[in-house]
């Protein structure tokens, strides 16, 4: 398992992944548009970052990815796929493009979209708690979940985000609105692989704190692809935080304060793992991880 490598993570176990989500809501006997709307947004695509940590967490930690990596991975894919339907409704982003392809809500209506993200969101608890992890991690996973897609973490972020259009934030509230709508899910995904691998409390502590900076450093990345990337590039609009009078990091800072943030970000994360690798833990796919942020 040592010679893995991001790469080879998502040629083998994303797909695995895909085939697995399309074949759950494929056999969902339910009704023929609400199943349509959930497999559209969740098999459009997208990144796939949420699972690839799962996986690349288990795999550091020599864990194999098992049936319940998988629903662990998937049920998180599912929720961040319901975070984004509801994010771009007209009342939230009130967006039009979304992985490439038209928005839930302009395909399905905005009824259907608000249904397929309620969905999305039990159908991922469902997913958790059938693949057969020890009850003592189930129940750890599922309250982490809770914890960080509701009014504590994802939620509360949004709420900050849809309330901050009216307002200009501070720096550190903007840290808390970043931390609650993007690295809540991100830091569970680092947390959930460590359980799944049965870290130690040590271990755990340190992936939570990689998790935390690693959420923060993909919000303001994504905040600065809004300004400098490209619709085809991004599969979704860009420009449209400034047009949505969103906080962002480089609303509040300028662009070229927004990146030196995003680096001394990925610093601060690097110097975590510093510290993992001193305790022995294999850091190399941690490392490619942080690949992902290109200034
Ligand atoms: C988009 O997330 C929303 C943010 C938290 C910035 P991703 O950038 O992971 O979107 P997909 O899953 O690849 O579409
Ligand atoms: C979204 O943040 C975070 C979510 C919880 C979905 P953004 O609103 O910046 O995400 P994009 O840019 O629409 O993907
Ligand atoms: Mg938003
Ligand atoms: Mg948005
Ligand atoms: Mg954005």
């Amino acid at each position: 398992m040592s010679n893995n490598s991001i790469s080879k993570l998502q040629a083998s176990e994303i797909n695995e992944l895909n085939r697995q989500m399309e074949a759950r809501l494929n056999s969902l006997d339910n009704q023929d548009t609400l199943r349509a709307a959930m497999r559209y947004s969740v098999m459009a695509g997208g990144k796939r970052i949420r699972p690839l940590i799962v996986f690349a967490t288990c795999a550091s930690f020599q864990t194999p990815i098992s049936e319940a990596v998988f629903a662990v991975a998937g049920s998180l894919e599912f929720i961040h796929t319901y975070s984004l339907i509801h994010d771009d409704l007209p009342e939230m982003d009130n967006d039009e493009l979304r992985r490439g392809k038209p928005t839930n809500h302009k395909v399905y209506g905005q009824a259907m979209a608000v249904l397929a993200g309620d969905a999305l969101l039990t159908e991922a608890f469902e997913w958790l708690t059938e693949a057969g992890i020890s009850p003592v991690d189930n129940l750890k996973l599922v309250h982490k979940l809770a914890k960080a897609a509701g009014p504590k973490g994802m939620v509360d972020g949004q709420s900050r985000d849809i309330l901050g259009e009216k307002q200009q934030l501070t720096l550190e509230q903007l840290k808390v609105l970043h931390a609650g709508k993007t690295g809540a899910l991100i830091t569970y995904a680092f947390e959930a692989g460590g359980i799944l691998a049965g870290v130690s409390d040590q271990h755990q502590a340190l992936l939570r704190e990689f998790g935390l900076l690693f959420g923060l450093a993909f919000q303001i990345y994504d905040d600065i692809l809004d300004v400098t990337s490209t619709q085809e590039k991004m599969g979704k609009a860009v420009h449209k935080d400034s047009l949505e009078h969103k906080n962002t990091y480089p609303a509040l800072l300028g662009l070229n304060e927004a990146k030196r943030s995003l680096e001394h970000t990925l610093s601060q994360a690097g110097n975590v793992l510093k510290q993992l690798n001193d305790l022995g833990v294999q850091t190399e796919l941690f490392d490619e991880l942080l690949g992902y942020f290109k200034i």
